[in-house]
């Protein structure tokens, strides 16, 4: 099988091309990504020699009609994925989620390839802390953010492509994923790199959110388990039941540290931060079968933090500039 894997240089298609090589030794890797400043190619050395890796963007439609003409399948991670970037700058947030994704669905209905889109339980908006409703893939879409909303916008497309013209393709919502390679932009990895660094914690707002963590390699195996046995045209929910206020993760890495758990800081909040999200993975466990591997969630991150220590490298060359971004933003 000759796959494409789009944004394979980011934190979850990275890890998405390892376990690809590792369990499936008959599909052939294509990578296409425009390796912007969450996309690093260090992330794909381990594989180098199994992978091809083609540096370049997903609106540039000749370029993706190519590509997809010599694929079986595509699963789509590109995207520009950070809340807080969405908020100072939405404008490559509209070009990739929206543009990039037409351009593949174009490129899909053209070619008749079977197509997998990775989105976000973020396109269901938010949930209050004391409601027992969870994300189902019947909850009506309600994006708060310009990420989020260019997301929604995509899956969209993907429906409209999959009813009109019948392409063959699923889509999966995920929540908060955590693991190696994860731009130190994002919370866990964030905290982690200061930690290393003796820089305290910033938790925004009092620390109430709450997001629903899945180790990226169980978001991965559920991927693979809808692209082998889900239904075309069909929306599957992925989360492991992971759901930690902000506040409960600060201080378990404290913890994991050895530092006191109480030493941390609080920073100015996100604006419109989505208060809570909790996803109803039931459709994928009883239709698919799938299951998370990582179900304690401390040890998972026991493991994060022994990579992120022992990568540094893989990390350092940006930290100074998202601590600088962080800081002209007050967070
Ligand atoms: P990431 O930001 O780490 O990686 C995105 C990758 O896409 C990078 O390698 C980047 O270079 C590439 N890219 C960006 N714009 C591109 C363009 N125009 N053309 C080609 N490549 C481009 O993101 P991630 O956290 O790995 O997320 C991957 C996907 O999973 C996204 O679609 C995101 O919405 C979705 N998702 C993420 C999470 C999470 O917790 N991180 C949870 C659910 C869903
Ligand atoms: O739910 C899935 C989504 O999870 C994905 O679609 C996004 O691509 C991914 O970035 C993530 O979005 P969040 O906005 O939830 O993730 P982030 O890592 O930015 O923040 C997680 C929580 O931690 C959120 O409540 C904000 C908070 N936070 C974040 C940072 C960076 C802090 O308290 N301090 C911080 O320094």
């Amino acid at each position: 099988m000759r796959l494409l894997v789009t944004g394979g240089a980011g934190f979850i298609g990275s890890n998405f091309v390892h376990q690809t090589v590792r369990e499936r030794p008959d599909v052939e890797v294509t990578v296409i990504d425009a390796l912007t400043y969450a996309g690093d190619r260090t992330s794909l050395a381990p594989v180098a020699d199994r992978v091809t890796l083609v540096e370049g963007d997903i609106t540039d439609g000749e370029l993706v009609d190519r590509l997809v003409g010599e694929s079986d399948l595509v699963v789509h991670f590109a995207a520009e994925s950070h809340n807080d970037n969405s908020l100072s700058n939405p404008w490559p947030f509209v070009q990739t989620n929206l543009i990039g994704t037409y351009t593949l669905l174009e490129a899909v209905r053209k070619h008749g390839v079977r197509y997998h889109h990775i989105s976000t339980d973020e396109v269901y908006g938010d949930l209050e802390l004391d409601d027992p409703a969870k994300f189902t893939a019947e909850t009506p879409y309600n994006p708060s953010s310009p990420y989020s909303s260019t997301k929604a916008g995509s899956d969209l497309l993907v429906r409209a492509w999959a009813r009109s013209f019948g392409i063959q393709a699923t889509i999966s919502n995920c929540s908060n994923n955590y693991g190696p390679y994860q731009h130190i932009e994002k919370f866990i990895p964030r905290q982690i790199t200061n930690l290393v660094d003796g820089v305290k914690p910033r938790l925004y707002g009092k620390g109430e959110n709450v997001r629903d963590w899945i180790h990226v390699e169980d978001h991965n195996s559920a991927v693979w388990a809808i692209i082998d046995q889900g239904r075309s045209g069909e929306t599957y929910l992925i989360g492991a039941d992971g759901e930690k206020n902000n506040l409960e993760v600060v201080q378990t890495l404290l913890e994991i540290f050895g530092f006191d758990k109480d030493d941390f800081d609080h920073v100015k909040d996100r604006p419109g931060h989505d208060m809570r999200y909790a996803i109803d993975s039931s459709k994928l466990r009883t239709e698919l079968g799938w299951e998370p591997r990582y179900t304690d969630f401390r040890s998972g991150l026991e493991a994060t933090v022994e990579w992120y220590k022992a990568n540094e490298a893989w990390w350092r060359p940006a930290k100074a500039a998202t601590e600088a971004k962080y800081a002209a933003a007050g967070h």
